[in-house]
């Protein structure tokens, strides 16, 4: 499956503990327009369900571990998301979701774009009619 991938970011790590640095269009594939993030969720709950026409977007789990599940309408790709140095790269037209919670789990997600509602898939079915349009 194209349209993702495993981006590992370099940590600066000392006897004070770690650290990470994202940038524009550096570690992270593109100008950063939002960030927002994600907490508190039950183990059963599952988030996204949903693909973007336009957004690119980064995902890092930095605390505790969560699943990506990633859909392409051919293949399903799950990604598991558990360390703060692991980013996980989403283009748009990707069908994603995430889900299987551990209870310390903390997403942050980085965007290329504004939130606007107009820029979400949110019927699978109408998913599918446009990449197999667009193909
Ligand atoms: P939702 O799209 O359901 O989140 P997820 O993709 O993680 O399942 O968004 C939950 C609520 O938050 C919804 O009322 C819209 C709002 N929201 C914003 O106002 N701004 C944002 O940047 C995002 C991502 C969501």
């Amino acid at each position: 499956m194209k349209d993702y991938k495993i981006i590992n970011f370099e940590v600066y790590a000392d006897n004070r503990g770690k650290l990470c640095s994202l940038s524009n269009n550096k570690e992270i594939p593109f100008e950063i327009k939002r960030i927002y993030y994600t907490w508190d969720m039950p183990h059963d709950a599952i988030r996204g369900g949903h693909a973007h026409k336009k957004l690119d977007e980064v995902m890092v789990c930095l605390s505790g571990s969560c699943d990506f599940v990633l859909d392409d309408g051919k293949e399903k790709v799950t990604v598991t998301l558990d360390k703060p140095n692991k980013g996980l790269y989403i283009k748009a037209n990707l069908w994603r979701d995430f889900r299987n919670f551990s209870k310390d789990c903390v997403v942050v997600l980085i965007a290329s774009e504004l939130y606007d509602t107009e820029d979400y898939i949110r019927d699978y079915n109408e998913y599918l009619n446009l990449i197999n349009n667009n193909e």
